[in-house]
Formats: structure tokens, sequence, C-alpha cells
């Protein structure tokens, strides 16, 4: 695979809702290629970006990609569940705004060796930090049934979730599944094929499921979001896009929480909770992608954009 290719999404919305501007300092918690990064800095030509990704092959393309804004760009290899600390130790107390374009970049997918496609032949790999962790085939060849089932159940959605996760378990003790392809040839077994869904293929839940225990997706997102709910300022402004519903579930829920006031029951004459909102939601429904975008970035189908300002 050579250069690093990925068309960011909501580039418009991205900008509307987040309201770049000179001289203040945005954090990118997934920062891919850079391309919501130039953005920013595009649109605010005062302003500065820090960028985080767990995948280094896309910090080097950012950073090749942005070199000419010097030192408006500072770019972290991590985790962006560890924000507090990455921002903090560039000497950062507070954010002006963050962005969050979740899941994984074109460029990953389309990559073979990653492993992340059940359309490509490959190691089962699926880490987006591959210096650490442990990968697909790690959890494939050593987890319970119970805990696959629970698993492909749970963060794929899956129905047939009991059959594969035993197809799974019955197959790995003639030999160690590996490959991406003989995942697939076991999913396929596994799930009736009466029952295939003509629109998505049958490996299309059983993988997005081992990607998000792969790369502790759903963790990273509420413990990242919440350190970066509290590091803005007020007027500040948090921006995240999502690609299915598990995410946009938590994201939609943690929005709602932060900006919540009083919890008190109704029957109390006064609060005594002393809870206040601490965000306005912005997006009552999530934003979705004109039909002019999604022709010329299928990915962005499936992409819902929620923004809310800090108060
Ligand atoms: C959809 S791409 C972002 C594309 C980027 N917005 C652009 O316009 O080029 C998501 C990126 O976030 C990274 N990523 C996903 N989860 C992460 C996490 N918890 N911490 C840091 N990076 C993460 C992935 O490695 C990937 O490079």
């Amino acid at each position: 695979m050579g250069a690093f290719h990925h068309l960011s999404v909501l580039p418009e919305e991205v900008i509307r809702f987040l309201e770049p501007t000179d001289g203040k300092t945005y954090l990118d918690g997934t920062l891919g290629g850079g391309g919501h990064t130039s953005l920013i800095l595009e649109n605010a030509p005062g302003s500065q970006v820090i960028g985080i990704d767990r995948d280094q092959s896309a910090l080097s393309a950012a950073a090749a990609r942005l070199a000419a804004y010097g030192d408006r760009v500072r770019l972290v290899h991590g985790d962006f569940a560890g924000v507090a600390n990455h921002v903090r130790a560039l000497g950062v107390e507070a954010l002006d705004g963050f962005i969050l374009d979740l899941g994984v970049s074109s460029h990953q997918l389309d990559t073979r060796e990653r492993g992340f496609s059940f359309q490509q032949d490959a190691p089962l790999d699926m880490r987006m930090d591959i210096s650490n962790g442990e990968t697909a085939a790690d959890l494939v060849n050593g987890l319970s049934e119970q805990e696959l089932e629970r698993i492909i159940g749970e963060y794929g959605e899956e129905r047939w979730a009991r059959r594969i996760a035993s197809f799974i378990v019955r197959e790995r003790t003639e030999s160690p599944i590996t490959t991406t392809f003989r995942l697939v040839d076991i999913i396929k077994g596994a799930v009736p094929k009466a029952k295939w869904d003509e629109r998505i293929h049958p490996a299309t839940r059983t993988f997005q499921a081992l990607c998000i225990a792969v790369n502790t997706e759903l963790d990273s997102l509420e413990r990242g979001m919440r350190a970066a709910l509290d590091l803005l300022k007020p007027g500040g402004r948090g921006v995240i896009i999502s690609f299915h519903s598990l995410e946009d579930r938590i994201v939609k829920h943690i929005f709602r929480e932060y900006a919540e006031g009083c919890t008190c029951p109704r029957q109390l004459p006064v609060c005594v909770c002393g809870k206040q909102p601490r965000v306005k939601i912005l997006t009552g429904r999530p934003v979705t992608a004109t039909q002019e975008e999604t022709d010329s970035n299928p990915r962005a189908r499936s992409a819902k954009l929620r923004a809310v300002v800090k108060l």
C-alpha cells in the first residue's frame, strides 16, 4: 500500500460545529491522515492542533502532510483515552475544542497486512497500534467459547454469535486460526446460507466485534470523551463522528449526562444535588452526510456527527 489515503468525512460540518478560531488550541484525538487537522489549521491561521493517533504509520503520514504548519502542530503516539496526560505533557492545561473521528481509516482497512478487512487474506491482526496488545488471532484462539459469543453478540450485534463462537472453538482444535480468510470461511459455515443478508457480508459483524475488542474501542471512547470534555474551556466545542450504533449510543449518553442539570426527585421542593449542566448539546439529532458526499465517499454513509459546547 502506497501513500496514505483517506477522505475526511463531514469536513464542512466539522468546521461549522468546531468553529476554529485564531490563537486557539484544538485536539484531534484521531489524527489519521491529518485531514481534519489540516482543515482546522487552514480555517484558523493562528490556531494550534495537538494530534493523537495510536497508529505510528498514520502519525508518520500526517507528520509529512502537516510539515508546512511547523510548530502549530504537535503529534503524539498514544490512545486518546489518555488525553489528559498527553496534553499536560505538552504543557497544555485546557482545550478550545476537540474532534474525534472514530474507527479505522480507509488506509488501515485497505492495508492488507493489517488484517482489518474480510475482503483480503492476511494475518488476523487488527491492532491499530502494532507496537503492543493482543491481536485478533490471540483472541480468536485464546478466549473461551462464552467470551467469544459475548464479544461477537455485544460488539457485533450478531444474532448468530453462539453458532459462530462454537464453530470457531471447534475449528481451532484442528489448528490455530491465523488468517482473515480462514475466519471468514468459518463464519460462512456457521451462518446458515438461507439467512445471509444480501446487503452485508456474513463476516461484517464478527470482524467489527473483533476490531472493537482488540482495540478496546468502546472503553477508549468513554474514557477519552470524558477526559476531553473535562479539558474544554467554557465556550470550547467538542465534535464526535461515529460509524456504528454502539459508538453513537455512548456518545449520545455521555453528552446527555454532561448536559443534564439537577437530578433531584421531582417531589423535592429545592435542589439538593447541586448538579449543573456542563455542556449544551448543539445537535438534537446526529448530523449525517449529504447525498453528494456519500456519492463520492461511501464511508460517509454511516457517519453520525454530534457536537456540544462547554458552558
Ligand atoms: C477515521 S480515522 C481518522 C481520519 C482523520 N480524521 C482524517 O481526516 O484524516 C481514525 C484514526 O483514529 C485512530 N484511532 C482510533 N481509535 C483511537 C484511539 N483510541 N486513540 C488514538 N487513535 C485512535 C486510528 O488509528 C485512525 O488512524
